[in-house]
């Protein structure tokens, strides 16, 4: 049983949200050509209307592009957990009591075990699941539309896993 040793950002909810869009906007700066993706991705969904909440699932190549943003740049970069108890994870490696763990997201994220090998390209393809066929898909998660592929669970961390995994899923997400 492990308890977080800090809250990661109980006042900084929207900085991270904009730290993402600063992100997007950055590499989107330098890559024009997913500019017209985005572009006509958008024009396919809604056209020339106002979006609406309903909207947001069939909205894939804008989610790509956030999801690869968070991949790349994850705005928390290390979760803290603190042991409560003697433990023995993963059945091998043995935790005193009170020792603090920290995961590594950006490693995590970039590790080409699970990315493949070009884990420093920013390439929003990577979680676009509409041309993949039944089966091919990572593992199947229900906070992210059927439309998204997603790695091999554990490979993508930005919000953190388990019970105290990020409650903001849909703001941060529709953010
Ligand atoms: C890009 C935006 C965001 C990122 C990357 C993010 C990431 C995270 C991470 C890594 C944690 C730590 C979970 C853990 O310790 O295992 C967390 C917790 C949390 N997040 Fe977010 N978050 C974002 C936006 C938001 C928003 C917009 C809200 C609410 C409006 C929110 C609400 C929360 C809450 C309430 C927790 C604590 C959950 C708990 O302790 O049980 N987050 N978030």
């Amino acid at each position: 049983m492990r308890q977080r040793t800090s809250p990661p950002h109980l006042v900084s909810k929207p900085a991270f949200s904009a730290h993402t869009l600063q992100y997007a906007f950055l590499m989107l700066a330098l890559h024009p050509s997913l500019q017209d993706t985005l572009y006509n991705d958008i024009q396919d969904t809604i056209g020339d209307r106002l979006p609406t909440y309903e909207d947001f699932p069939n909205l894939v190549y804008p989610l790509c592009v956030m999801l690869e943003t968070l991949r790349m740049f994850p705005p928390v970069v290390a979760v803290p957990r603190l042991a409560v108890n003697d433990e023995l994870l993963l059945g091998k490696y043995y935790i005193p009591k009170d020792t603090s763990l920290h995961y590594d997201i950006v490693n995590l994220q970039r590790n080409p075990k699970y990315w493949g090998s070009d884990i420093d390209e920013f390439n929003p393809s990577r979680f676009d699941g509409r041309n993949t066929p039944q089966g091919e898909t990572g593992e199947k998660d229900t906070s992210v539309p059927e439309k998204i592929r997603l790695p091999a669970k554990g490979a993508f961390m930005p919000f953190s896993e388990g019970s105290r995994s990020c409650l903001g899923t849909c703001i941060r997400s529709a953010n």
